[in-house]
């Protein structure tokens, strides 16, 4: 299978502590992965990484067809290449309608005079509605995104996110908060994501990991300790170990 990115021999290291070690990940164009691991793993800085919030010591990040360095470029050029991010908290705009807020994130300009200028096209009118339902909010497109339970801001954010049409999806902790049922139509929108889409999840809880049913990369002190199916990594003694404290 084909590489959309490939991380290689990365280290960084804040104040002499060395958060992420030597760690080497690949993903495919159409992949789902979960990363799991303790506190402290790396998870978070491997994404700060990845998107270019942090620089690393060594190694190489490479993205797309032509291996293009990501090192080399700014957050937003990385963006721009395709690299969408969730965060844990929702950045929605809680006065603003579902039905705007992704019309928003829809176009994006970057000048802000031409927000204000911004007419949607009935084209961009059916992609919301599209997106709407592929999030599971097309019943709610002209509430107040304020009014939205916690579970819904989440699923609009990750809304917003493909409506820039990411190549790969960034996703940090989703199920964090979240009722069982919430939990679990999150599942189905990232299942349903990843099928056009790179999307790594990064998760503590292991039933939300075992519905994702993708493979699994262990993080354990800044390297892979293991991956594979959720059933391979939980059997493999290192793992058991580590999760176990010794
Ligand atoms: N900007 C930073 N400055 C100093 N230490 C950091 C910074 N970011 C992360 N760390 C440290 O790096 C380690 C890995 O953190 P993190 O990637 O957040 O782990 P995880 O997301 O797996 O819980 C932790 O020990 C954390 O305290
Ligand atoms: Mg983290």
């Amino acid at each position: 299978m084909s590489t959309l990115l490939e991380v290689s021999g990365v280290s960084v290291s804040f104040d002499g502590f060395r958060a992420i070690n030597n760690l080497s990940f690949s993903i495919g164009p159409t992949e789902l992965r979960a990363i799991i691991g303790p506190n402290g793993a790396g998870k978070t800085t491997f994404m700060d990484i990845v998107t270019g919030k942090t620089k690393p010591d060594e190694g190489r990040v490479l993205w797309g067809d032509e291996n293009a360095s990501l090192l080399r470029m700014s957050e937003s050029r990385i963006a721009q290449a395709g690299v969408g991010r969730k965060f844990q908290r929702p950045t929605v705009f809680e006065d603003q309608s579902v039905f705007d807020n992704l019309m928003m994130a829809l176009k994006k300009p970057r000048n802000p005079f031409k927000v204000l200028v911004f007419r949607p096209t009935s084209e961009d009118e059916d992609r919301v509605v599209a997106l709407a339902e592929e999030i599971g909010l097309a019943a709610h497109l002209s509430r107040k995104s304020g009014e939205l339970s916690h579970g819904q801001k989440q699923w609009l954010e990750i809304g917003m996110l493909l409506a820039q049409e990411p190549r790969l999806l960034l996703v940090d902790e989703p199920a964090a908060g979240m009722t069982l049922a919430e939990r679990e139509h999150t599942t189905e929108i990232l299942k349903e994501a990843a099928k056009t889409r790179a999307v790594v999840v990064v998760e503590h809880d292991m039933e939300f990991v075992r519905r994702l049913d993708c493979k699994v990369t262990v993080l354990h002190e800044g390297s892979v300790l293991a991956e594979g199916s959720l059933d391979h990594v939980t059997k493999n003694k290192d793992v058991i170990d580590v999760y176990l404290g010794r």
